[in-house]
C-alpha cells in the first residue's frame, strides 16, 4: 500500500461477513455507510435515503446495478449514484410524488470498493 493510500483506503468489514445479495449499514470514521454485495461485487454507498433520510440497509432493494428505497421507492445506480426515479410511490393517491416536491433531488454518495487483507475496504 502506498503512503497516499494510507489515508484514504479504510477498512469496513471482513470478507467473511458480508455475502452476496446482503448489505450492512455499518460506521467507518465517523461516517455511516451501507456496504453491499451485488452480483458478486461489493458497493458501498452513504446509508441514508436523499430522499427522507430512510436507512437504506433496512428493505432496499438491489437490481439492475440500482438500489431501490422500500419507502417511497427513490432509486439510484449503485455505480455512481446518479438518480434514477424520485420518490414515485404510492402512485394513487399520489403522496409520493408529493413529498417528491417537497424535497430536492439529489444524487446518492458512492464510496470505491476493493479487497485488502480479507478486509472490505473503502475509500474516503
Ligand atoms: S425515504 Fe427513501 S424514498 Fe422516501
Amino acid at each position: 500500500m502506498s503512503e497516499i493510500d494510507q489515508g484514504k483506503w479504510r477498512n469496513a468489514l471482513p470478507v467473511r461477513k458480508l455475502k452476496n445479495g446482503k448489505k450492512k449499514m455499518i460506521t467507518v470514521d465517523k461516517k455511516l455507510i451501507l456496504v453491499g454485495m451485488h452480483e458478486n461485487q461489493y458497493f458501498a454507498t452513504e446509508a441514508l435515503c436523499r430522499h427522507m433520510r430512510w436507512p437504506l440497509a433496512w428493505g432496499a432493494k438491489v437490481d439492475d446495478d440500482c438500489i431501490r428505497c422500500p419507502l417511497h421507492q427513490t432509486t439510484h445506480k449503485i455505480t455512481d449514484g446518479e438518480l434514477v426515479e424520485w420518490s414515485p410511490f404510492p402512485l394513487f393517491p399520489p403522496y409520493g410524488k408529493l413529498l417528491g416536491k417537497m424535497s430536492r433531488q439529489k444524487d446518492l454518495t458512492i464510496y470505491e470498493t476493493r479487497v485488502e487483507d480479507s478486509q472490505i475496504q473503502v475509500y474516503f
